[in-house]
């Protein structure tokens, strides 16, 4: 598992192995919009602001993935420790 740091109130919720990232963040009560569920549609598209990402997604470029300033939390996880999330 990996940690999810939310940029504007400082909170940690740890996403455990058998779970999205989106998932942990849904059941921490934080809305973040979603569709497909599979990493296709961009629709859970959120703004990294620490942290390195570990891409599992096929809607954003490889040149987008490389910036590591975003992420899609229905499929992608974590390389680092925690990821600072800007919400
Ligand atoms: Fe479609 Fe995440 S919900 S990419």
């Amino acid at each position: 598992g990996f940690e999810l740091e939310i940029a504007s109130s400082g909170r940690v919720i740890p996403v455990r192995a058998d779970q999205s990232a989106l998932a942990a963040l849904l059941a921490a009560g934080i809305d973040i919009p979603m569709s497909c569920e599979q990493g296709v549609c961009g629709t859970c598209l959120t703004r990294v602001k620490a942290g390195t990402p570990d891409h599992r997604d096929q809607y954003l470029t490889p040149e987008e993935q490389a910036a590591n300033d975003q992420f899609l939390p229905c499929c992608s996880r974590a390389s680092s420790a925690r990821l600072v999330l800007d919400l």
